[in-house]
């Protein structure tokens, strides 16, 4: 496998910043992801928006949705883009403010800030800010912007709480979000997750939708509300980004919502990061929840049998119903190697389901029909390696998927 960890937060932005120059300097280049007006139009935009959008801004046109959709800003109000690129939705923005009102786009790229900012003077949009600046350190003050909208910006940000942090803070209490974005149903492995040229395509940084949602409203945003979806990458025309998108499950989603009147407690952030449910879908879509049947395997098995030897020394004796007690470790043992079949789907590797069911029957044997400690003992040891060799055989299908490994034999 290519050695892909160690990539900075650096190294990213650069690479970020790259792509961003060539889409401003070069709109009509073959990109991974569709650009310019079809695609605001395929999205949603009605002509009557982008008439007014001089062609040159249209062109580099790169956004993910329409989060116009979720009506988020008001006439007068003062309205921040955040990942503003040529500016389309800027200049929407400056349309629907009027002039008494005031738009503040701001990217990260300084070659879309430039063409922005050179387009927007020459047509006399006279209520446009341009800034060059990064969404995770936004240089404005504390509750100073009414409304915010940002259309594909999100999933190329590094530290995406952050990001989310800094929006709360420069909207004022009860102000308005309207945000188009990038989701995932599966999330990317640690080992893929840093590689820059990965991160640009818009899939390996992009955020689960439920986890993106979570991070909003830990914030403290509220009536979060998805208003539109989109199979975004449906349009691109690169194959291997199609292919790459559907096995993520790669989309885009339009939401809406609301700043709160007051930042959420700590504590009430630490309760929602340990909700149950969080925990549940990180297990099944990282594809660990095999290690954690196992894991709850050899709790109850050996836990027991350690529980059952200690606390007679402090004075309190453990009834274990055997039968019971059998019972639960074969579901486990049984759903670990459940989990390790339905792999196969996944990297097509025979050889862990095989070795799981070895260990499988071993635990089962010794504890229905011949108890042996050490046949159980070295049924619990091929069932672990047959969880690490899953684990590793689904990471390899995910770095070949990713183009960062030659295809293999599937054998
Ligand atoms: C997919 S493009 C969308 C541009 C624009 N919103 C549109 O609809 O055409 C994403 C933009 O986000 C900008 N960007 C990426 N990371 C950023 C960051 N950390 N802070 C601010 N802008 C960022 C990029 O430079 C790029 O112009």
């Amino acid at each position: 496998m290519v050695a892909i960890l160690g990539y900075s937060r650096e190294q990213i932005v650069a690479a970020v910043q790259a792509m961003y120059t060539a889409v401003a300097e070069r709109p009509d280049s073959p990109f991974h992801f569709p650009v310019g007006g079809d695609t605001s139009h395929w999205l949603g935009y009605p002509a009557s928006q982008t008439d007014s959008v001089p062609p040159a801004l249209l062109d580099a046109f790169a956004g993910v949705g329409y989060p116009f959709r979720a009506g988020a800003i008001r006439r007068g109000e003062t309205v921040l883009d955040i990942g503003a690129g040529a500016g389309v939705d800027s200049l929407i923005a400056c349309h629907l403010v009027g002039a008494e009102g005031r738009v503040i786009a701001l990217d990260l790229t300084a070659a879309m800030t430039r063409k922005l900012k050179g387009t927007a003077a020459k047509q006399g949009f006279a209520n446009l800010d341009v800034i060059q600046a990064s969404a995770e350190r936004l240089p404005l003050s504390d509750a100073s912007v009414d409304s915010i909208t940002s259309n594909g910006a999100l999933n190329l940000i590094p530290d995406k709480r952050r990001a989310i942090a800094e929006m709360f803070r420069v909207l004022r209490p009860g102000g308005r979000v309207q945000l188009a974005d990038v989701v995932i149903h599966r999330p990317v492995s640690v080992d893929c997750h840093e590689d820059p040229r990965l991160w640009v395509e818009c899939v390996v940084g992009a955020t689960v939708k439920e986890d993106l949602l979570a991070l909003f409203a830990e914030a403290g945003f509220e009536d979060i509300q998805v208003v539109g979806s989109h199979d975004y990458f449906a349009l691109s025309p690169s194959e291997q980004t199609r292919e790459i998108a559907a096995s993520f499950g790669a989309h885009t989603l339009e939401l809406g919502m609301r700043r709160a009147a007051q930042a959420p407690s700590p504590l009430s952030r630490w309760c929602q990061r340990l909700d149950p449910r969080r925990a549940w879908r990180r297990l099944t879509r990282r594809g660990l929840l095999g290690v954690a049947a196992l894991g709850l395997a050899l709790a109850s098995c050996y836990g027991t049998l350690a529980l059952a030897a200690l606390l007679p020394l402090l004075g309190v004796s453990l009834a274990v119903n055997e039968g019971t007690w059998a019972t639960t470790i074969a579901g486990f043992v049984l759903l670990t190697l459940g989990v390790l079949v339905a792999g196969f789907r996944r990297h097509r590797a025979i050889g862990p389901p095989l070795l799981a069911a070895s260990g499988a029957a071993m635990v089962l044997y010794a504890l229905f029909i011949d108890y042996h400690a050490l046949v159980e003992l070295a049924g619990f040891v091929l069932l672990a390696a047959a969880a690490l060799w899953d684990l590793h055989q689904r990471r390899r299908q995910e770095a070949r998927l990713l183009g960062l490994e030659a295809p293999a034999d599937p054998s």
